[in-house]
């Protein structure tokens, strides 16, 4: 079978990003959710970068991941190219984190990021966060969703049972 067109991008600055991108990968393949994957750098290739972004949605992306460290202008610069909705993950890095945090977030009014917690949890919830975005239009989505938060409170009572023995 043809693989089906992929739905979400995928993008991070550099190759050593991938370890916490597959958290974001792993979520998608969860919900059954095509996707596809690529390195762009927003300062060591720009042209690149904003070229990818223009293109995304003719290509049938509808939304765009974007994980960077350091100096993190990737998914700001990708919302500044594209009018489809750009999650920004923030990498842990040499300041903790904080300074991805900060160059992800603190985007100017007219160009919004959706920025997820650093790491390898925001990188989870960026995957999450996409399927709902997705799950507007996709009544399936909505019903895989549902089915996981369900999952989420079953541990959380079965962890309060395992603690009360
Ligand atoms: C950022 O610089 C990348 O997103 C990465 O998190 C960081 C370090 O990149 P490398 O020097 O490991 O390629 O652009």
């Amino acid at each position: 079978m043809k693989n089906p067109k992929p739905l979400v991008a995928i993008v991070m600055g550099s190759d050593s990003d991938l370890p916490v991108m597959q958290e974001t990968a792993g979520v998608l393949a969860e919900f059954k959710v095509p996707f596809e994957m690529a390195v762009s750098s927003a300062h060591r290739s720009p042209e690149r970068t904003a070229e990818y972004a223009r293109k995304a949605e003719g290509r049938g992306i509808e939304v765009i991941i974007a994980g960077a460290g350091g100096a993190a202008h990737l998914a700001g610069v990708i919302a500044g190219h594209t009018l489809l909705p750009v999650i920004g993950v923030p990498m842990e890095s040499g300041l903790m984190g904080l300074d991805s945090l900060l160059s992800t977030v603190q985007m100017p009014g007219g160009v919004p990021v959706a920025t997820v917690a650093i790491g390898k949890a925001g990188a989870r919830n960026a995957g999450i966060l996409a399927v709902q975005i997705l799950s507007g239009k996709r009544p399936e989505l909505k019903k895989s969703l549902r089915r996981y938060k369900a999952s989420l409170a079953a541990k959380v009572k079965a962890a309060d049972k395992k603690l009360k023995k």
